[in-house]
Protein backbone atom coordinates (compact mmCIF):
# COMPACT_ATOMS: atom_id res chain seq x y z
CA UNK A 1 0.00 0.00 0.00
CA UNK A 2 2.23 2.93 -1.32
CA UNK A 3 1.39 6.84 -2.79
CA UNK A 4 1.01 7.15 -5.59
CA UNK A 5 -0.72 3.51 -6.50
CA UNK A 6 -3.06 4.05 -3.47
CA UNK A 7 -4.71 7.51 -2.97
CA UNK A 8 -7.04 7.71 0.18
CA UNK A 9 -8.76 10.51 -1.38
CA UNK A 10 -10.13 8.71 -4.55
CA UNK A 11 -13.08 7.71 -2.14
CA UNK A 12 -13.51 10.65 -1.26
CA UNK A 13 -14.29 12.37 -4.23
CA UNK A 14 -17.94 12.99 -4.32
CA UNK A 15 -21.10 12.50 -1.62
CA UNK A 16 -21.99 9.13 -3.32
CA UNK A 17 -18.67 7.49 -3.32
CA UNK A 18 -18.29 8.57 0.26
CA UNK A 19 -21.47 7.25 1.19
CA UNK A 20 -20.69 3.82 -0.59
CA UNK A 21 -17.65 3.26 1.89
CA UNK A 22 -19.23 4.65 5.07
CA UNK A 23 -18.65 2.24 7.83
CA UNK A 24 -20.94 3.76 10.51
CA UNK A 25 -24.64 4.94 10.03
CA UNK A 26 -26.84 6.06 12.37
CA UNK A 27 -30.44 4.98 12.02
CA UNK A 28 -33.94 5.69 13.38
CA UNK A 29 -33.53 1.70 14.94
CA UNK A 30 -30.80 2.82 17.56
CA UNK A 31 -32.16 5.83 19.63
CA UNK A 32 -33.93 5.27 23.17
CA UNK A 33 -35.50 8.99 24.12
CA UNK A 34 -35.30 9.77 27.83
CA UNK A 35 -38.75 11.37 29.05
CA UNK A 36 -39.60 12.70 32.56
CA UNK A 37 -42.84 12.49 34.09
CA UNK A 38 -43.94 14.62 37.34
CA UNK A 39 -47.18 14.03 39.12
CA UNK A 40 -47.57 18.12 38.84
CA UNK A 41 -50.21 19.17 36.61
CA UNK A 42 -48.32 21.93 34.72
CA UNK A 43 -45.21 21.23 32.24
CA UNK A 44 -42.41 22.40 33.57
CA UNK A 45 -38.97 23.37 31.61
CA UNK A 46 -35.70 22.30 32.71
CA UNK A 47 -33.68 25.54 32.34
CA UNK A 48 -30.25 23.80 31.70
CA UNK A 49 -31.68 21.68 29.25
CA UNK A 50 -33.54 23.52 26.68
CA UNK A 51 -36.25 21.66 24.81
CA UNK A 52 -36.54 19.02 27.36
CA UNK A 53 -39.42 19.31 29.98
CA UNK A 54 -41.31 17.87 33.13
CA UNK A 55 -44.37 16.60 32.14
CA UNK A 56 -47.64 15.86 33.58
CA UNK A 57 -48.36 12.18 32.29
CA UNK A 58 -51.39 13.93 29.77
CA UNK A 59 -48.10 15.23 28.44
CA UNK A 60 -46.12 12.80 28.43
CA UNK A 61 -48.27 10.26 26.42
CA UNK A 62 -48.21 12.82 23.82
CA UNK A 63 -44.29 13.58 23.42
CA UNK A 64 -44.04 9.65 23.32
CA UNK A 65 -46.88 9.77 20.46
CA UNK A 66 -44.64 12.24 18.95
CA UNK A 67 -41.50 10.62 19.57
CA UNK A 68 -42.78 7.66 18.08
CA UNK A 69 -44.81 9.24 15.08
CA UNK A 70 -41.06 10.73 14.36
CA UNK A 71 -39.57 7.09 13.84
CA UNK A 72 -38.54 6.47 17.64
CA UNK A 73 -39.05 3.44 18.58
CA UNK A 74 -38.27 3.29 22.37
CA UNK A 75 -38.28 6.01 25.40
CA UNK A 76 -37.09 5.38 29.04
CA UNK A 77 -39.28 7.01 31.88
CA UNK A 78 -37.68 9.10 34.87
CA UNK A 79 -40.21 10.02 37.62
CA UNK A 80 -40.68 12.79 39.77
CA UNK A 81 -42.87 12.40 42.56
CA UNK A 82 -45.75 13.27 44.78
CA UNK A 83 -43.22 13.22 47.62
CA UNK A 84 -40.28 11.82 48.70
CA UNK A 85 -39.25 9.70 52.08
CA UNK A 86 -36.30 8.37 53.61
CA UNK A 87 -36.81 4.96 51.26
CA UNK A 88 -38.19 6.60 48.61
CA UNK A 89 -41.84 4.32 48.51
CA UNK A 90 -43.14 6.57 45.54
CA UNK A 91 -40.55 4.49 43.54
CA UNK A 92 -42.68 0.92 44.41
CA UNK A 93 -46.11 2.50 45.01
CA UNK A 94 -48.52 0.55 42.95
CA UNK A 95 -50.36 4.19 42.43
CA UNK A 96 -46.68 5.88 41.75
CA UNK A 97 -46.05 8.17 38.97
CA UNK A 98 -43.78 6.10 36.38
CA UNK A 99 -46.37 3.17 37.21
CA UNK A 100 -49.00 5.49 36.06
CA UNK A 101 -47.36 6.69 33.10
CA UNK A 102 -46.22 3.50 31.90
CA UNK A 103 -49.76 2.13 32.06
CA UNK A 104 -51.25 5.24 30.00
CA UNK A 105 -48.19 5.36 27.87
CA UNK A 106 -48.64 1.51 26.77
CA UNK A 107 -52.32 2.33 26.22
CA UNK A 108 -52.04 5.12 24.09
CA UNK A 109 -48.73 4.02 21.86
CA UNK A 110 -48.83 0.15 22.10
CA UNK A 111 -45.80 -0.50 19.94
CA UNK A 112 -43.29 1.83 21.18
CA UNK A 113 -41.24 0.07 23.71
CA UNK A 114 -41.20 1.71 27.32
CA UNK A 115 -38.16 1.18 29.35
CA UNK A 116 -38.51 2.49 33.55
CA UNK A 117 -35.19 3.53 34.72
CA UNK A 118 -35.00 1.48 38.37
CA UNK A 119 -33.42 3.80 40.96
CA UNK A 120 -34.47 5.91 43.84
CA UNK A 121 -32.23 9.04 43.74
CA UNK A 122 -35.65 11.11 42.45
CA UNK A 123 -37.75 9.42 45.16
CA UNK A 124 -35.81 9.83 48.24
CA UNK A 125 -35.52 12.54 50.63
CA UNK A 126 -31.84 12.07 50.64
CA UNK A 127 -31.38 12.17 46.98
CA UNK A 128 -29.27 8.82 47.44
CA UNK A 129 -29.98 5.91 45.20
CA UNK A 130 -31.53 3.90 47.80
CA UNK A 131 -31.21 2.89 51.85
CA UNK A 132 -28.66 4.59 54.05
CA UNK A 133 -27.69 4.27 57.16
CA UNK A 134 -27.03 6.92 59.70
CA UNK A 135 -23.63 7.89 58.33
CA UNK A 136 -24.96 8.25 54.80
CA UNK A 137 -23.82 5.70 53.99
CA UNK A 138 -25.90 3.57 51.16
CA UNK A 139 -26.88 -0.02 52.28
CA UNK A 140 -26.68 -2.14 49.51
CA UNK A 141 -28.44 -5.68 50.34
CA UNK A 142 -31.93 -3.84 51.84
CA UNK A 143 -31.48 -1.55 48.73
CA UNK A 144 -31.97 -5.07 46.46
CA UNK A 145 -35.13 -5.18 48.62
CA UNK A 146 -36.34 -2.38 47.56
CA UNK A 147 -35.70 -2.97 43.74
CA UNK A 148 -37.04 -6.30 43.15
CA UNK A 149 -40.15 -4.33 44.54
CA UNK A 150 -39.84 -1.47 42.20
CA UNK A 151 -39.26 -3.73 39.35
CA UNK A 152 -42.15 -5.64 39.76
CA UNK A 153 -44.26 -3.07 40.21
CA UNK A 154 -43.17 -1.29 36.71
CA UNK A 155 -43.04 -4.86 34.86
CA UNK A 156 -46.72 -5.20 36.04
CA UNK A 157 -47.85 -1.62 34.75
CA UNK A 158 -46.22 -3.34 31.23
CA UNK A 159 -42.63 -1.91 30.78
CA UNK A 160 -40.66 -3.69 28.15
CA UNK A 161 -37.18 -3.02 29.64
CA UNK A 162 -36.41 -2.87 33.47
CA UNK A 163 -32.79 -0.64 33.45
CA UNK A 164 -31.28 -1.02 36.98
CA UNK A 165 -29.46 2.26 37.14
CA UNK A 166 -28.17 2.77 40.94
CA UNK A 167 -25.00 0.63 40.63
CA UNK A 168 -26.15 -1.71 43.90
CA UNK A 169 -23.96 -4.95 43.37
CA UNK A 170 -26.06 -7.86 42.73
CA UNK A 171 -28.98 -5.31 41.31
CA UNK A 172 -28.74 -7.17 37.80
CA UNK A 173 -29.68 -10.41 39.87
CA UNK A 174 -32.01 -9.69 42.48
CA UNK A 175 -34.48 -8.07 39.59
CA UNK A 176 -34.22 -10.90 37.57
CA UNK A 177 -35.40 -13.19 40.21
CA UNK A 178 -38.34 -10.83 41.02
CA UNK A 179 -39.67 -10.61 37.70
CA UNK A 180 -39.22 -14.59 37.29
CA UNK A 181 -40.80 -15.29 40.66
CA UNK A 182 -43.57 -13.15 38.83
CA UNK A 183 -43.95 -14.45 35.90
CA UNK A 184 -42.39 -11.86 33.86
CA UNK A 185 -39.89 -14.21 32.53
CA UNK A 186 -39.46 -12.11 29.20
CA UNK A 187 -39.12 -8.46 30.83
CA UNK A 188 -35.91 -6.98 29.31
CA UNK A 189 -33.07 -5.64 31.86
CA UNK A 190 -31.33 -3.35 30.65
CA UNK A 191 -28.25 -2.61 33.29
CA UNK A 192 -26.59 0.93 33.54
CA UNK A 193 -23.48 -1.93 34.18
CA UNK A 194 -20.65 0.87 33.78
CA UNK A 195 -22.33 3.82 35.10
CA UNK A 196 -19.08 6.64 36.25
CA UNK A 197 -19.82 9.15 39.42
CA UNK A 198 -19.63 11.97 36.27
CA UNK A 199 -19.83 15.67 36.99
CA UNK A 200 -22.00 15.30 33.72
CA UNK A 201 -25.11 14.28 35.29
CA UNK A 202 -25.18 17.74 36.65
CA UNK A 203 -28.16 19.31 34.49
CA UNK A 204 -30.33 15.54 34.71
CA UNK A 205 -30.73 16.61 38.59
CA UNK A 206 -31.83 19.55 38.40
CA UNK A 207 -34.54 17.58 35.83
CA UNK A 208 -35.17 15.08 37.85
CA UNK A 209 -34.85 17.10 41.34
CA UNK A 210 -32.25 13.91 42.46
CA UNK A 211 -29.01 15.56 43.86
CA UNK A 212 -28.23 14.11 46.61
CA UNK A 213 -28.28 15.82 49.47
CA UNK A 214 -25.01 15.15 51.53
CA UNK A 215 -22.20 13.58 50.31
CA UNK A 216 -21.82 12.63 46.62
CA UNK A 217 -22.24 9.08 44.74
CA UNK A 218 -18.86 7.39 44.81
CA UNK A 219 -19.42 5.18 46.75
CA UNK A 220 -21.47 2.79 44.49
CA UNK A 221 -20.68 4.69 41.03
CA UNK A 222 -17.51 4.60 39.49
CA UNK A 223 -14.59 6.21 39.30
CA UNK A 224 -13.72 7.66 36.73
CA UNK A 225 -10.62 6.74 35.95
CA UNK A 226 -10.53 3.20 36.10
CA UNK A 227 -11.34 1.82 32.55
CA UNK A 228 -10.77 -2.06 33.33
CA UNK A 229 -12.93 -1.95 36.39
CA UNK A 230 -15.73 -1.42 33.65
CA UNK A 231 -15.05 -4.79 32.46
CA UNK A 232 -15.68 -6.45 35.46
CA UNK A 233 -18.75 -4.56 36.30
CA UNK A 234 -20.05 -5.73 32.68
CA UNK A 235 -19.12 -9.49 33.33
CA UNK A 236 -21.06 -9.70 36.41
CA UNK A 237 -24.55 -8.09 35.22
CA UNK A 238 -24.05 -10.09 32.32
CA UNK A 239 -23.61 -13.30 34.30
CA UNK A 240 -26.51 -11.83 36.24
CA UNK A 241 -28.63 -11.85 33.55
CA UNK A 242 -28.28 -9.00 32.32
CA UNK A 243 -30.22 -8.88 28.47
CA UNK A 244 -28.63 -5.37 27.44
CA UNK A 245 -25.90 -3.65 29.04
CA UNK A 246 -24.88 0.23 29.14
CA UNK A 247 -21.65 2.18 29.96
CA UNK A 248 -22.81 5.68 31.14
CA UNK A 249 -21.61 8.62 30.02
CA UNK A 250 -20.72 8.05 26.41
CA UNK A 251 -18.81 11.01 25.21
CA UNK A 252 -15.92 11.24 27.79
CA UNK A 253 -16.01 7.00 27.75
CA UNK A 254 -15.72 6.20 23.75
CA UNK A 255 -12.89 3.90 25.27
CA UNK A 256 -14.77 1.92 27.50
CA UNK A 257 -17.43 1.70 25.09
CA UNK A 258 -14.63 0.11 22.46
CA UNK A 259 -13.03 -2.29 25.34
CA UNK A 260 -16.71 -3.59 25.89
CA UNK A 261 -17.73 -4.20 22.99
CA UNK A 262 -14.74 -6.08 21.56
CA UNK A 263 -14.85 -7.96 25.01
CA UNK A 264 -18.27 -8.83 24.93
CA UNK A 265 -19.53 -8.62 21.46
CA UNK A 266 -22.40 -10.83 21.54
CA UNK A 267 -24.40 -8.65 24.20
CA UNK A 268 -26.32 -5.25 22.47
CA UNK A 269 -24.74 -2.05 23.87
CA UNK A 270 -26.39 0.88 24.85
CA UNK A 271 -24.75 4.12 25.38
CA UNK A 272 -26.32 7.02 27.60
CA UNK A 273 -25.07 10.50 25.98
CA UNK A 274 -26.07 11.87 29.27
CA UNK A 275 -27.62 15.69 30.45
CA UNK A 276 -24.50 17.52 30.56
CA UNK A 277 -23.46 16.12 26.79
CA UNK A 278 -26.70 17.56 25.65
CA UNK A 279 -26.38 20.73 28.01
CA UNK A 280 -22.83 21.83 26.80
CA UNK A 281 -23.96 21.24 23.00
CA UNK A 282 -27.24 23.42 23.51
CA UNK A 283 -25.35 26.23 25.30
CA UNK A 284 -22.00 26.34 22.45
CA UNK A 285 -25.11 26.71 19.73
CA UNK A 286 -26.68 28.69 21.26
CA UNK A 287 -23.95 31.22 21.96
CA UNK A 288 -23.21 30.61 17.82
CA UNK A 289 -20.09 29.29 18.82
CA UNK A 290 -20.84 25.66 16.82
CA UNK A 291 -23.19 24.42 14.46
CA UNK A 292 -25.54 22.05 16.59
CA UNK A 293 -26.71 19.84 14.04
CA UNK A 294 -23.87 19.19 12.43
CA UNK A 295 -22.03 18.30 15.64
CA UNK A 296 -25.03 16.25 16.96
CA UNK A 297 -24.33 14.27 14.55
CA UNK A 298 -20.77 14.08 14.65
CA UNK A 299 -21.08 13.21 18.22
CA UNK A 300 -24.34 10.31 17.94
CA UNK A 301 -21.68 8.83 15.07
CA UNK A 302 -19.21 8.40 17.34
CA UNK A 303 -20.84 6.80 20.02
CA UNK A 304 -22.30 3.88 17.56
CA UNK A 305 -18.66 4.16 15.71
CA UNK A 306 -16.96 3.15 19.03
CA UNK A 307 -19.44 0.40 19.55
CA UNK A 308 -23.12 0.94 20.77
CA UNK A 309 -25.93 -0.20 19.32
CA UNK A 310 -27.96 1.92 21.47
CA UNK A 311 -27.62 5.30 22.12
CA UNK A 312 -30.06 7.01 24.77
CA UNK A 313 -30.01 10.56 23.98
CA UNK A 314 -31.98 13.66 24.50
CA UNK A 315 -31.66 14.34 20.63
CA UNK A 316 -33.24 11.74 19.30
CA UNK A 317 -36.01 13.73 18.01
CA UNK A 318 -33.85 16.48 17.08
CA UNK A 319 -31.67 14.13 15.14
CA UNK A 320 -34.51 12.28 13.30
CA UNK A 321 -36.32 15.90 12.18
CA UNK A 322 -33.02 16.53 11.26
CA UNK A 323 -32.71 13.13 8.86
CA UNK A 324 -35.54 12.03 7.86
C1 LIG B 1 -30.47 7.86 38.34
C2 LIG B 1 -29.94 8.36 37.07
C3 LIG B 1 -29.10 9.45 36.82
C4 LIG B 1 -29.00 9.55 35.43
C5 LIG B 1 -29.75 8.53 34.88
N1 LIG B 1 -30.31 7.79 35.90
C6 LIG B 1 -28.48 10.44 37.71
C7 LIG B 1 -27.45 10.10 38.67
O1 LIG B 1 -26.93 8.99 38.74
O2 LIG B 1 -27.14 11.01 39.45
C8 LIG B 1 -28.24 10.61 34.68
C9 LIG B 1 -28.71 10.90 33.31
C10 LIG B 1 -28.23 12.16 32.70
O3 LIG B 1 -27.39 12.90 33.25
O4 LIG B 1 -28.72 12.45 31.61
N2 LIG B 1 -29.60 7.16 39.14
Amino acid sequence: MNFPKTRPRRLRKNPYIRDMVKETALSINDFIYPIFVTYEKEKKPISSMPGIYQLPISEAKKEAKEAFDLGIRAVILFGIPQKKDELGSCAYDENGVIVNAIKEIKNFVPELIVAADACFCEYTSHGHCGVVDNNGYLLNDETLELLKKEAYVYAKAGADIIAPSGMIDGMVKAIRDALDENNFKDTIIMAYSAKYASSFYGPFREAAESAPAFGDRKSYQMDYSNALEALKEIELDINEGADIIMVKPALSYLDIIKMAKERFAFMPLAGYSVSGEYSMIKAAAKLGWIDEKKVVDEVLTSIKRAGCDIIITYFAKEWLKNNS
